[in-house]
């Protein structure tokens, strides 16, 4: 059995990771942590889990934690995050890390965009990217792993192989997404509370989300080139899942067929990734590890369409399928719907 440590474990990631490590037959959850001072049993903050898990809340002691776990998976928030993880992996326990403090390729431009100085500047850059389908070598033997953030997720895997086959124009890209509101977290805000965004759709963050140095860096590494995304987000009255659709311009004329048969074989032994005919829902992928994709063309532009769930494969579901990754287990164990 891995032993199994989560920070930040009264966030919404961190509810789905602990349902989908239950499932998991070589992991035993350990720890959980909290700042709350009064120790909370875990049924009190995720009723759900009733019956099913008997642990309490403990505040966080690095050591320790680490001596008790193989592996930890971090939930907290960018900065807090980093702080924490250093000394972790510094104690030899594997992380596995959901914020956006490992994903990028230098401090500069994480600086720039987090507006806060890194907590753990020398392994920036250093990390690998948790995404199995590109980079499941180096996830492999790693001490820590950058969980991808959940927008990124769809469209990275979606445009990797028409970069890497350069039949889209890298600079010409945009990403429109569809948020649910789960993908703020757990901590009310006011953008989120339920008057504010019910019956309504909004674009937020245009231009400036912090999303966007992530899908520049990982397809500009996965391609060899200099990528630009525009990103335009818009949050959507739904508990979960993102669909984005993605605006290319064709390099050459190339058919729907052909780009969905490129994409059907550079993802032919990926059990989560779905390329299919119908135009993607994210009620076909919820409570899922799938991301589902398509292409349609529209006069001279292409567009792609993805849908993920982004508790899943966005951010809980990819985590154990780091895990798995990293421990030697089947890549799907826990991860497949029943
Ligand atoms: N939500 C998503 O769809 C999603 C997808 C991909 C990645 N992520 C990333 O995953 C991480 C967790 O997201 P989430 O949605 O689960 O967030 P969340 O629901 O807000 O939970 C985060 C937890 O971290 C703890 N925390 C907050 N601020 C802290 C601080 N300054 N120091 C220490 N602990 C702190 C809180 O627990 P206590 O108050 O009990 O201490 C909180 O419950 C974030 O880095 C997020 O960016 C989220």
């Amino acid at each position: 059995m891995v032993r199994i440590g989560i920070l930040g474990a009264t966030g919404y990631t961190a509810q789905e990771l602990i349902q989908i490590l239950l499932r998991h037959p070589h992991a035993e959850i350990v720890a959980l942590t909290s700042r709350a001072e009064d120790h909370p049993h875990v049924t009190e903050v995720h009723p759900q889990l009733t019956g099913r898990l008997d642990l309490q809340f403990e505040q966080l002691d690095t050591p320790k934690l680490a001596e008790r776990c193989d592996c930890v998976f971090s939930c907290l928030p960018h900065a807090a995050s980093a702080s924490i993880v250093k000394q972790v992996v510094d104690t030899g326990t594997r992380v596995v890390d959901f914020s956006a403090d490992y994903r990028l390729g230098d401090v500069a431009t994480y600086t720039q965009w987090y507006g806060n100085e890194h907590p753990d500047p020398d392994r920036v850059g250093h990390v690998p990217y948790g995404m199995p389908e590109l980079f499941r070598a180096d996830i492999a033997t790693a001490a820590l792993v950058a969980n991808p953030g959940c927008n990124p997720t769809g469209p990275i895997l979606a445009l990797t192989p028409l970069l890497q086959h350069q039949i889209v124009e890298p600079t010409r890209i945009v990403v429109d997404a569809k948020c649910g509101v789960s993908g703020a977290g757990r901590n009310p805000k006011l953008v989120t509370h339920f008057p504010e965004c019910n019956e309504s759709v909004t674009a937020y963050n245009v231009g400036h989300h912090r999303h966007t140095p992530e899908f520049n860096h990982v397809l500009g590494t996965v391609s060899r080139q200099a990528v630009q995304v525009g990103f335009v987000p818009h949050l959507v009255p739904m508990d979960r899942g993102i669909l984005t659709a993605i605006y290319l311009t064709p390099t050459k004329q190339v058919s729907q067929d052909e780009v969905l048969s490129l994409l059907r074989q550079h993802y032919a032994d990926e059990p989560f990734i779905r390329v299919v005919e119908h135009l993607p829902a994210t009620k076909h992928v919820t409570h899922t590890n799938y991301v589902d994709i398509t292409v349609r063309m529209m006069e001279d532009q292409m567009v792609v369409l993805t849908a993920i769930d982004n508790l899943v494969k966005g951010a809980s579901g990819a985590a154990v399928q780091n895990f798995n990754v990293m421990f030697g287990f089947d890549e799907t164990t826990a991860l497949l719907p029943a």
